[in-house]
């Protein structure tokens, strides 16, 4: 089995690349990325030591080097990860989202088509279902439910999604998607909640909470989704999406105390800013078609998974620091002042 992993130098890609080597000893891997801010080798350092795995830099929006690498490859299995993946970044620059997460996706359909891929996995967010209200928390996101987005981010990946489920009716490619709640986890670049604030408490910087931080987020912790993709991958029927998330809502003030009480840090640093534009109000997946297909479930509680997330950071300062010194101290800057 040859698998072509895109993104895999981001944050979900490269722990699915080392769960994937570890549970697959004869199973080849290529992971094909453009190395942007949010990608790191580095991440991939261990990876590049089993004779099994193959880096490639490259762009999947980049048609004709996509169906070279396809040519050249002949892939059994497509798994999607690459994007733009930061709703911040969507709200300042909507553009490279599309160029990315829509071009990009149909330059892999593309190729997965013309050169008889036998499954193209697209990974995709719960946030192509829009938001949920904060006091209707008997309500949940299922598979059937409209594509209704708030960000540009969000707009992208379900313009991914109907393309990819357009090339499964139309084409017969076979096609899944997944579509999973927020991971946190080990390599996750500090932009994202948990890591942004994991790497200011560090630094004893303010840690700037949106609005009132009573928006609602259900956490799972990167492996579970890792092996959510391993289970749709190999038993996933053709033309289905899954939807994939623990029941495990927060509210990202809850989230952040929970981060400055394992790192015994003050509260005080706590600043509440300007709300986002468009702010999605609560996400909450209902997996339990996963659950009855595939017989997937969480298996990583909240708090042991931010212990490890957070022991992961503690014992990889080299990893933050090079992050820091790059593009992100501008993009910090500009964001939080
Ligand atoms: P990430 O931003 O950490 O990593 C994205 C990776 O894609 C990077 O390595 C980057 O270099 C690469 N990339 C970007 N543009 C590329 C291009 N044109 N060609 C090739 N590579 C390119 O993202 P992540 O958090 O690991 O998310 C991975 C996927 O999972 C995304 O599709 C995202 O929408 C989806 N997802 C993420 C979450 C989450 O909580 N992080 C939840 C659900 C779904
Ligand atoms: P984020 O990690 O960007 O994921 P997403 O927006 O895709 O869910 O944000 C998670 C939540 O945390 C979201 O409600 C926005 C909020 N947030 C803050 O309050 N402050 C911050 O600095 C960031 C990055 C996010």
């Amino acid at each position: 089995m040859k698998i072509l992993v895109t993104g895999g130098a981001g944050f979900i890609g490269c722990n699915f690349i080392y769960y994937m080597l570890d549970k697959y000893a004869d199973y080849e891997i290529v992971c094909l990325d453009a190395l942007t801010y949010a990608g790191n080798l580095k991440s991939l350092t261990e990876a590049l030591k089993n004779p099994n795995f193959k880096f490639v830099k490259g762009s999947i929006s980049d048609k004709a080097f996509v169906d070279a690498l396809f040519d050249r490859e002949s892939f059994d299995v497509v798994v999607n990860f690459a994007a733009e993946s930061h709703v911040d970044r969507s709200i300042e620059n909507p553009f490279i989202f599309l160029e990315t997460n829509v071009m990009g996706t149909a330059c892999l359909l593309e190729a997965s088509k013309k050169y008889g891929v036998k499954r193209y996995h697209q990974v995709s967010t719960d946030e192509v279902y829009g938001d949920l209200p904060l006091d209707r928390p008997d309500l949940f996101f299922t598979e059937d439910m409209k594509l209704i987005t708030s960000s540009p981010y969000s707009a992208s990946k379900a313009s991914a999604d109907l393309l990819t489920l357009a090339y499964h009716r139309t084409y017969g490619l076979p096609v899944t998607i997944s579509r999973c709640s927020n991971n946190y986890g080990p390599y996750q670049f500090p932009e994202k909640l948990i890591p942004l604030m994991i790497v200011r408490a560090l630094d004893d910087k303010n840690l700037p909470v949106y609005g009132k931080g009573i928006n609602v987020r259900d956490w799972l912790y990167v492996e579970d989704h890792c092996k959510a993709i391993d289970l749709i991958i190999h038993g996933g029927i053709p033309g289905e999406v899954y939807n994939v998330g623990g029941h495990n809502e927060k509210t990202n003030i809850e989230v952040v105390k929970t981060v400055l009480r394992y790192l015994s840090k003050p509260e005080s640093l706590i600043t509440y800013v300007k709300d986002r534009a468009g702010h999605d109000l609560r996400y909450a997946i209902d997996p339990s078609k996963i659950t009855a297909a595939l017989g997937w479930k969480p298996e990583t509680e909240f708090d042991s998974g931010m212990k490890k997330t957070i022991e992961w950071y503690l014992a990889n300062t080299e990893w933050i620091d090079e992050i820091k010194s790059g593009e992100y101290a501008e993009y910090s800057k500009r964001i939080y002042g």
